[in-house]
């Protein structure tokens, strides 16, 4: 035998038992996400490199240390995409949805980072998105928090804690940035490795330090909230006021600054004590300069993601309901008459039932091995069709999970029957 390929660590297959919860957490997502009037909207999974590292910044962790990034065989310089926000707003910019108008869109799929992979981080894993256009005031930043919590409120997941900030904009945030310098450097000494690095890069940075000894040397930091601009602090003004008036609690936290460089304004992040260190499910911000930064003209933007892998943890975790979705009925049938009947019969009812989730048997078998297959696929029933039933017109309905003693129904009742048992509508 040969030897066995391995899967890459962090990235991770989807089962069958699992799927589920993916196309529960899909669907209640694209449900919401077009009750606000959001359309979705899909982009490559790899672009060129330069796109990242303009968009996320160069001096940031995601660009400098986690990009997958490779040459094509035509010498491009590409990587598969970190985020989604990047290569929406390429897409916007390039098909003319950006300019002058107002636009909001989602998005979902694969990003990639080069983590060290652990519980709820992964190299491969999986986002939501959404992102609006053309809207600079605080009434979208609203918007956006209540499409997320509404979406908290459809899956039945809770105890998220949302935190909120304002960076200012670039300007009020180059004061503060020159405070925080400041300040730093009059504890430089007590600093760790990676923050006297980031001192001089991203300073800023240093505010969401993970070090007890810098956190303490944080925690006395200048606050950026005092550093803003009259606008941005009338904006964060309005959010707050905003997100009171639609009963969303919030914590205002002035040292979440975000690990990505194109933030303005707003930013926030919704995190869970219960999935350890891993703590962030959903964050987001305003980006008012990143369409003009990336070639397109000034356009105000806001947006956020959501970790798919560690929502659907979360929904495990809380037992939220999701909905069933493997096979109900498992039709057996034996004899060549019978075979060839339950074929026809089987696309019958799927005509009447849409949502019926049936396996007809495939590849013969003695009938127990064939309730065998049955009781294995989950299914709460079976159909057993003989050449003798198939002769009077009939089927044989027997419940696998004790739901009562078998009945014989003709063919023409059993769409309906059927439905009744399943909970389905003819
Ligand atoms: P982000 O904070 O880098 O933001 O990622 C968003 C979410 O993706 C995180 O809160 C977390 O749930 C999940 N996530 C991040 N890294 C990993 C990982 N290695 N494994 C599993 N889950 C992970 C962004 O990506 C921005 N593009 C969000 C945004 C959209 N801002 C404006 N628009």
């Amino acid at each position: 035998m040969s030897q066995k390929i391995q899967s890459i660590r962090g990235m991770n297959d989807l089962l069958p038992a699992d799927a589920g919860v993916w196309q529960h957490l899909q669907s209640v997502a694209a449900q919401v996400f077009s009750a606000y009037g959001y359309r979705e909207l899909r982009v490559p999974v790899v672009e060129r490199t330069e796109l990242f590292k303009r968009a996320v910044g160069e001096v940031t962790d995601v660009v400098e240390k986690e990009m997958y990034t490779f040459e094509d065989r035509g010498g491009e310089n590409l990587s598969l995409r970190p985020e989604l926000t990047a290569g929406i707003v390429r897409a916007g910019i390039e098909h003319g949805l950006l300019y002058n108008q107002q636009q909001r869109v989602w998005s979902s799929g694969q990003v990639f980072r080069y983590e060290r992979p652990q519980a709820g981080r992964y190299r491969q894993f999986h986002q939501l998105d959404v992102e609006a256009f053309g809207l600079a005031g605080p009434d979208v930043d609203i918007e956006m928090i209540a499409i997320a919590a509404r979406l908290w409120q459809r899956l039945g997941v809770s105890g998220f804690r949302l935190q909120i900030n304002s960076l200012g904009t670039p300007d009020s945030r180059a004061n503060y940035r020159a405070a925080l310098t400041d300040y730093l450097r009059s504890h430089e000494a007590a600093l760790d490795e990676d923050s006297k690095r980031r001192l001089g890069s991203n300073p800023l940075r240093v505010l969401d330090s993970k070090v007890p000894t810098t956190r303490e040397i944080v925690a006395a930091a200048p606050s950026i909230l005092d550093h803003l601009d009259a606008e941005s602090l009338a904006h964060f003004v309005s959010l707050k006021a905003g997100l009171d008036d639609l009963g969303i609690g919030y914590e205002v936290n002035p040292r979440l600054v975000r690990g990505l460089d194109y933030y303005t304004r707003t930013v926030f992040e919704w995190t869970t004590d219960q999935l350890g260190a891993q703590d962030a499910v959903c964050a987001g911000g305003r980006y008012d300069g990143l369409v003009a930064h990336l070639g397109g003209a000034p356009t105000p933007g806001i947006g956020f993601a959501i970790g798919m892998e560690r929502l659907i943890a979360l929904i495990g975790l809380q037992n939220a309901a999701v909905p069933e979705h493997g096979p109900q009925v498992y039709f057996c049938r034996f004899g060549a008459q019978a075979e060839r009947a339950a074929a026809a019969l089987a696309e019958q009812l799927r005509d009447a039932l849409p949502g019926l989730r049936l396996v007809l048997n495939a590849g013969g078998g003695k009938l127990g091995a064939q309730l065998k297959r049955a009781d294995a696929c989950g299914a709460r029933f079976a159909l057993i069709l003989g050449d003798d039933e198939a002769a009077g017109q009939k089927v044989q309905v027997k419940s696998l999970r004790g739901e009562g003693e078998p009945v014989s129904i003709g063919w023409p009742e059993l769409p309906q029957h059927l439905a009744q048992r399943v909970g389905l509508s003819a």
